[in-house]
């Protein structure tokens, strides 16, 4: 007997990132030492405050259901962080759904607004699950490259010249995964005259707006003239402190249009973990400095890795101002981005996803978390230096 999946389904497969990790498992239980930056999480713990507040939260005896949207307190300590870092104002009892991850924020807002048909307005390469989520509500997903020479900012005349009556959303990710690059406010401005004149909502996806560097500066799209209203702000807790296993998120944004997320969000999972979220009270209403700290070592990696990609022949790489991803390019070798990871691996025993498991626009590329100790990334970009070296020996 077989038992068909649904249609929805059919065209969706596995994540591609998951093959270059399983094999990197294998490797490790036959003894070898593998560099993991194929791995999209810090490698910090969870500041221990945090934990703290949790674990008081279980002994008190939170352990049931909450309200739907988020215990008031998280709901408060969002409100309140969105207004100081973001200059954004929400009613925490209508227009914030903590939700599990921001993955669940994304899932439940396309499912909200995206009909099947929609066309969703995707940068490529990104997060691909932006992709398959839309192509589970039954919509499209239409690619927007983005240029190595352009240092992977998303270029507002290839959104205009991709929209069509059936264009709903725009996806904006930034800092971005996998290019760590910050969209630019000037950037942001003509998005955001792009989604008025068009009528366009905007899933604004700031996860890593945290891990930012030098003289990048982070605005959330919801502020510009006009945007409030047409635009959902998702983040969470995942990436700024180390929470990624608590599995907390939230979608942000007026009323009218968080309140059908809310539903989806309702018959999705009910409410996020009780005893997790008192932890997210104490992420944001507690003190920063493990923050800083977390990115203070990240900024020291994300140079030591630019520099040493930058001494190899063949090449290029563009200096990332967020997140804590490398996107380099490796188009002079001549290999495919899978065979770049696999030979990598293999070769030099470090883990990292080929660039295109994030579309198309990815090939040619590979995604180096530096989300592993200095050390370590020191010692893998030697074995990397050794063989490229081989390999244009041979060549
Ligand atoms: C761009 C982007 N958005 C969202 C997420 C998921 O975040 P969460 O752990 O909050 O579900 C990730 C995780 O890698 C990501 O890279």
């Amino acid at each position: 007997m077989s038992i068909e999946i649904s249609n929805r389904l059919a065209s969706i497969p596995f994540s591609s990132i998951r093959e270059i990790f399983e094999e990197a498992n294998a490797m490790e239980k036959r003894g070898m030492k593998i560099t993991h930056m194929e791995i999209g999480r810090p490698d910090f713990d969870t500041p221990i405050h945090i934990k703290e507040a949790a674990n008081e939260a279980l002994q008190k005896g939170h352990v049931h259901y909450t309200s739907n949207n988020g215990i008031q307190e998280l709901r408060e300590a969002i409100a309140d962080k969105l207004k100081r870092d973001n200059n954004i104002m929400v009613d925490p009892n209508k227009e914030i759904v903590v939700s599990v991850g921001c993955k669940e924020a994304i899932v439940n807002t396309i499912l909200a607004y995206i009909n099947p048909g929609d066309e969703v307005l995707i940068p490529d390469p990104a997060w691909l699950e932006y992709q398959y989520i839309v192509e589970l509500a039954g919509g499209v997903g239409v690619s927007i490259p983005l240029r190595e020479e352009e240092g992977f900012n998303l270029n507002p005349e290839d959104v205009r010249m991709r929209i069509t009556s059936r264009t709903k959303m725009l996806i904006l990710n930034s800092p971005h995964n996998p290019t760590g690059a910050v969209l630019p406010e000037e950037n942001l401005k003509e998005l955001a005259e792009i989604a008025i004149q068009h009528n366009l909502l905007v899933l604004s996806d700031e996860i890593y707006e945290k891990l930012i560097y030098g003289e990048a500066k982070h605005v959330s799209i919801a502020t510009l003239p006009g945007m409030f209203e047409r635009t959902v702000t998702i983040n969470g807790f995942s990436k700024a402190y180390a929470m990624d296993g608590w599995r907390l998120g939230y979608v942000a944004g007026p009323t009218a249009l968080i309140q059908p997320i809310m539903k989806v969000h309702q018959y999705n999972t009910t409410s996020a973990t009780s005893f997790a979220q008192y932890g997210a009270v104490a992420a944001y209403a507690g003190t920063q400095e493990p923050v800083r700290e977390m990115v203070k070592e990240f900024d020291r990696r994300r140079q030591l890795l630019v520099s040493r990609l930058s001494e190899l022949e063949n090449v290029s790489c563009v200096v990332p101002q967020g997140a804590f991803y490398v996107f380099p390019s490796f188009k002079g070798t001549g290999m495919t981005s899978k065979e770049l990871a696999t030979l990598l691996l293999r070769e030099a025993q470090i883990a990292c996803v080929p660039g295109s498991a994030f579309g198309q626009c990815g090939e040619g590329y590979v995604r180096m978390a530096y989300s592993t100790e200095y050390e370590d990334i020191n010692e893998a970009m030697d074995r990397l230096a050794n063989v490229l070296k081989n390999l244009k020996v041979k060549g």
